[in-house]
């Protein structure tokens, strides 16, 4: 139907130019596409979770849970409350940081090739989008280019990705903090990907009032379906980002979920360490392929970089033996490119066979 003739034209042009935001779906045996946890919750914590979901009243929204949740993310990131805000996934969270500082024509500065959602909702909220290229040569962030680039447009935010999705490397602290001190705007560092890296941006929290810092329970904590993220800020931005979140906007399954994961702190310590392990087979398996470049990485995911072979055509094949990967070839600077999550040990393994009989 003819959806002119349901709104009399109010849509506006730049959302029905959009395309919504959706992950292909495709039949798979061993998933390593989209960056989640290649562990499941093990059956005894889903227990407790499901113990406890029993015993409340489900017809009630249940407000309870916010503050025990949030002072136990502080107790395990060492960070105070009022600085804290709970969102489904860190992903609402960006939204409800530009939400806050971005006007009609106002610029966004972010960077590409990275995580396509920012350019997003940067238009969902009539900003203007200005992306910046990573370094070509290593995908890194030259912070005097982002600095120039948000002046001379008075930004409203600075988006920066920590480690960077797709490409897989961390900007360093003293580069955040440089981009920090010198911008009027907003600074949201995704670090969806933190704890499979060398070292984040929490220290710099203290120095720098602009800074806002998104994780997320989708990554180390394997939480993905039950959406829950959160972010870390100075509390007078928390104070302001609060009253655009709606209210009981997560969930109270979500948050006793969360609150059961913070109980177990060993089980996610132990699961990061088997994931960074399995990225340390994959890095030395396919630097030994030839006609291949594995870019580093610090997160759960590798980028590969492909010589004489179309990625279109290694996908297929992968594909074509149950194995699903991350085909981003259709991102800027990214035409040889595909993106693999590390997976399990034995899928790690039959990955690399794979691969090897794929490229032939
Ligand atoms: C850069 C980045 N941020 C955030 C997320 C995840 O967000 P959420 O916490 O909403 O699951 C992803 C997931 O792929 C990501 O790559």
């Amino acid at each position: 139907m003819d959806n002119k003739l349901l709104t009399g034209n109010k849509i506006r042009p730049e959302i029905r130019e959009l395309k919504p935001y959706k992950s292909p779906f495709f039949k798979y045996r061993i998933k390593l596409d989209l960056n989640e946890s290649p562990f499941d919750i093990p059956a005894e914590v889903k227990e407790k979770i499901f113990d406890k979901m029993r015993g409340f009243l489900w017809q009630r929204y249940h407000d309870e849970f916010e503050e025990p949740l949030i002072s136990s993310i502080g107790d395990y990131f060492g960070y105070p409350g009022q600085g804290i805000l709970i969102g489904n996934g860190s992903n609402e969270l960006i939204f409800h940081a530009l939400l806050a500082v971005v006007l009609a024509e106002r610029a966004v500065v972010y960077p590409e090739p990275s995580f396509s959602l920012y350019r997003q909702n940067v238009v969902v909220l009539g900003g203007k989008p200005a992306p910046f290229s990573l370094r070509l040569d290593d995908f890194s962030v030259d912070a005097d280019k982002v600095i120039e680039l948000a002046g001379s447009l008075d930004a409203a935010a600075v988006v920066l990705c920590s480690p960077n999705n797709p490409t897989g490397g961390r900007t360093p602290n003293e580069d955040i903090e440089k981009v920090c001190n010198s911008v009027d705007a907003l600074v949201v560092v995704d670090e969806a990907y933190a704890q499979f890296a060398e070292d984040n941006a929490f220290e710099l929290l203290e120095k720098c009032p602009n800074l806002v810092l998104l994780r997320t329970f989708s990554k180390a904590f394997g939480l993905a379906g039950l959406r829950f993220g959160f972010a870390l800020c100075a509390p007078e931005i928390a104070g302001e980002i609060r009253k655009i979140q709606l209210p009981h906007h997560v969930n109270f399954f979500t948050q006793v979920a969360a609150l059961t994961m913070l109980e177990n702190p060993t089980l996610i310590d132990e699961r990061v360490s088997a994931i960074k392990q399995g990225r340390e087979f994959l890095q030395k398996e396919l630097s030994d392929i030839p006609r291949l470049k594995p870019y580093p990485s610090e997160a759960n995911f590798i980028l590969v970089e492909f010589e004489g072979i179309a990625p279109d055509k290694v996908f297929d094949r992968l594909l074509a033996r149950g194995i699903l990967v991350r085909n981003i070839s259709n991102y800027p600077d990214l035409a040889h490119c595909l993106r693999i999550t590390v997976g399990r040990p034995e899928e790690n393994e039959e990955f690399i066979g794979a691969l090897k009989e794929v490229l032939g």
